[in-house]
Parts: structure tokens; sequence; C-alpha cells
């Protein structure tokens, strides 16, 4: 079937069009919205349950004003997709309450907290890579995945050891299953096993960890109800799996495809800061968060109404060429860079300290120990593009065996 043309996706974009697949394509149809009108609109929005649809914010300066008036855009869900929320969680809420959210939950991912964990971090990428150092070929996907999942769960959450790989299992499943069934099954199964865990700490000394940080938190004097706390630690693992696996997925696959920028970063580790930025901004991005308009306002000659809902599409911002010279190029140690990936205004990113750490030390090891990783001629890398994050399920390389490590 032929596909339909970029300025008909754009009168009507629908990410999870299989045309999508194709990457590129989708950013071509970004610049024709960007082009056209400074909102698109979608029939088909995500995230959102909207029955007339939704506004799409295309351009750099719309989502950044949208993001910066919290007032008139609200993170309050429509009332259609509040009915699926499990509880109070500081991406659907407003000032001041989310702000109070934010003060409780904002130490615990400070930069300082954040570098203490660089050896931890480490030692699961290198046992990650271990699996299959020797035999000189592997699937990048598989580090991608991982890292940030058992980080995440054994560190950050403080779920004990031997549950880990159990929530790896259900978190990867719940993101990549096969069919709509199995995802489901899985989400059920991992706010479950969440659950459970968090019930059995609530008896136990405190291990300063996330879920003492969920079930210490005191807001307006009150602590947090239980289902509050276990849909907040829901909300992390949904926040920050996907979005960092992706991410790390599509810097592995665009330097296994691109081997002088591959040697340019083992030449100039200085960069690597600056690298993980742009590989954020160019292809590691969210392509949509809703917003419901609270209060009647105009923005760039459109008025929206209250109830309407607008999506805030940071990863076509993120090429707005009145912001970003060569905006389609990936530039590894581009200077000017304040690209929204991580948002902005009064929810910017919670974890963005967490993900750019895991970004860097997976990419470091890698470097460091398949330092002429290429993609395998003989099995096709997996890109998923159906989702709020893109990436890739698999990027099977080759490079020259070594040996394991000591981690
Ligand atoms: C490359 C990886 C990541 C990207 C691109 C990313 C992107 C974003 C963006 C764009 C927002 C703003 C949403 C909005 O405007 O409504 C956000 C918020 C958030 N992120 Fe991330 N994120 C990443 C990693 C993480 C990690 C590792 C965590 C935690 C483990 C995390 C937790 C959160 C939370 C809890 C919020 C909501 C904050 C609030 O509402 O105040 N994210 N993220």
């Amino acid at each position: 079937m032929s596909r339909r043309s970029a300025e008909e996706h754009a009168a009507n974009w629908d990410l999870r069009h299989e045309d999508f697949n194709d990457n590129d394509f989708l950013y071509d149809v970004y610049s024709v919205m960007r082009r056209s009108a400074p909102f698109a609109h979608t029939d088909t929005p995500f995230l959102s349950a909207t029955p007339g649809g939704a506004w799409v914010a295309v351009r750099y300066e719309d989502c950044y004003r949208i993001l910066q008036d919290w007032q008139h855009f609200s993170s309050n869900p429509t009332p259609e997709a509040s009915e699926q929320l499990a509880g109070d969680l500081v991406i659907t809420l407003d000032p001041p309450r989310q702000q109070k959210f934010r003060k409780v939950l904002n130490p615990y991912f400070s930069p300082a907290r954040m570098k203490a964990l660089r050896p931890q971090i480490r030692d699961e990428t290198d046992r990650l890579i271990d699996g299959f150092i020797e035999a000189g070929s592997g699937d990048l996907a598989d580090v991608a995945w991982r890292q940030p999942g058992i980080v995440f769960f054994k560190y950050v959450l403080g779920m004990p050891i031997e549950d880990v790989p159990l929530c790896v299992e259900l978190t990867d499943t719940a993101l990549n299953g096969d069919t709509e069934e199995a995802r489901m099954a899985a989400w059920g199964g991992l706010y479950q096993h969440l659950h459970d865990g968090i019930t059995e700490r609530s008896a136990q000394p405190p291990r300063d960890d996330m879920i003492d940080v969920l079930l210490s938190a005191e807001i307006d004097g009150d602590k947090l109800p239980f289902g509050d706390v276990v849909a907040n630690a829901m909300l992390l693992v949904q926040a920050g799996l996907e979005t960092t696996a992706s991410a790390m997925s599509f810097a592995f696959h665009y330097l296994a495809t691109k081997p002088e920028e591959r040697d340019r970063l083992i030449a100039e580790p200085d960069i690597l800061g600056r690298a993980v930025e742009e590989l954020i901004r160019f292809g590691g991005s969210i392509h949509g968060i809703p917003r419901t308009v609270a209060k009647e306002v105009e923005l760039n000659g459109q008025t929206f109404c209250p109830g309407e809902s607008v999506i805030v599409n940071y990863a076509s911002a993120n090429r707005d060429g009145s912001v970003f010279t060569d905006a389609d190029q990936c530039i590894l140690d581009r200077r000017e860079n304040r690209h929204l990936g991580f948002g902005a205004g009064v929810h910017r990113c919670l974890g963005s300290n967490l993900a750019r750490l895991e970004l860097q030390v997976g990419l470091e090891q890698v470097l460091a120990r398949l330092p002429d990783f290429r993609l395998d001629p003989d099995r096709a890398p997996h890109f998923h593009g159906s989702s709020v994050t893109r990436g890739f399920r698999s990027v099977p390389v080759l490079f020259s065996p070594a040996e394991r490590s000591a981690a």
C-alpha cells in the first residue's frame, strides 16, 4: 500500500500510524506541521481522551510558552482521561499541590545523589555487556532496555534484590509485549508486585530509598494515601524507563551506523556530556504529553477554550530550525542546546539527572569495551515507533570479542 503524503499526515497527525515506522518521515511531517500553522490537530490523541481530538503544539516557542503557563494549560487530565487514573500523580497535578510533591521528591534525584550511583550503574552496565562480549556479537538494545530498569528497581526504588529480575521482565512485557492483552496483564502484575513490596516495607525500618521517600512524604501535614504511594512508584516506572531505554537504544543505533561519530566520541571523551544532550534532542525526546485548557486563552492567534486538549510535542520543538542551527543534523558537540527533551516549567523532568547519568555511563562502557562495534549486516535492527517515545527494540552489532569484566 502506498503511504500517505507528509501533507496528508500533517492535516491529521496520528503518531501510531504505520507510516511512522520510518522515523525520518515522521520528522518530515513535523516540518510540514511547523510550517503550515502554529497548531496542528489530531483526531487520535494518545494519553488524552477527548471526544473532539486535540490540538498539537509543534513549534518551540509555543511549546515553551504552554509549558510555562500552567494556569491556562493545566496538567489535570480531561474528565474522560481521568477515569483511567490510579491516584494523585505528580504529573497530573497543578501547583501548588504539584510543587509540594516535587519538594518531597526532588532531593532524592539531586545531581549529587545521582552521581553517587555512578559505580553501581557502571557495574550493572558491565554485567550486561559481559553477557555477550566474548562472542563478538550481541544486541545493544539489551543494554539499553535492561540497565535503566535494573538501576531503578534495585537502587532507586529499593525493591528486594531477588525481585528485580521479575520487575524488569514485567516492565519489558508491559512496554514491548506483543498484544495489548499481554501488555495490560504485565502492567497489572507490576502494580500488584509494587503494591505487595511497598506493603511489606511499611512495616520495616526505613532504608533511604524512593519507597521510603514516598512512604514518609507529608503534604499539607498528611501522609500520602497508600494508593498514591503505589501509583507514584508506578508513574516513575512509566516516566523513567521507556524514555531512557529508547534514548539509549537510539544512541547505540546512531553510533553503530556512523563509525566516524563513534570514533570521535572515543577520541574526544570530553564531549560526551554534550553528545548526550544532543542525542536526546535529536532522537530521544517525547512526542507528546497533553495539557487541558483551564481558562480561555489566546496563543499565537489561536483561541483555546476550556476543556480542550493540547498536546505538547517536545520532539517537533526540538527540530525547530528557528531555534536550532541545522536542526535536522545530530551535532555531537552542539553548544547552544536549550532543547525541550526534558520539558520545561513546573513539570520539568524529575529524573533528568538520573537519565543523563545512565545514558552517559551506558555510552562510556560500550565505547570503552566494544570500540569497533558496528551494525550486524545479517540481522536487521528493529525500530519501535508507536509510542510517545521512539527507539530500537533490537540493535544487533558485531565487534572484536573481548574478555568479561570483573563486575
Ligand atoms: C531520556 C529520558 C527521559 C526523558 C526524555 C524524559 C522526559 C520528560 C519530560 C518531557 C517531562 C515533562 C512532562 C510534562 O511536561 O508534563 C518529564 C517529566 C517527568 N519525568 Fe522524565 N524523562 C526521562 C527520564 C526520566 C527518569 C529516569 C525518571 C525517573 C526515574 C523520570 C521521571 C519523570 C517524572 C516523575 C516526571 C513528572 C514530573 C512532574 O510532573 O513534576 N523521567 N520527563
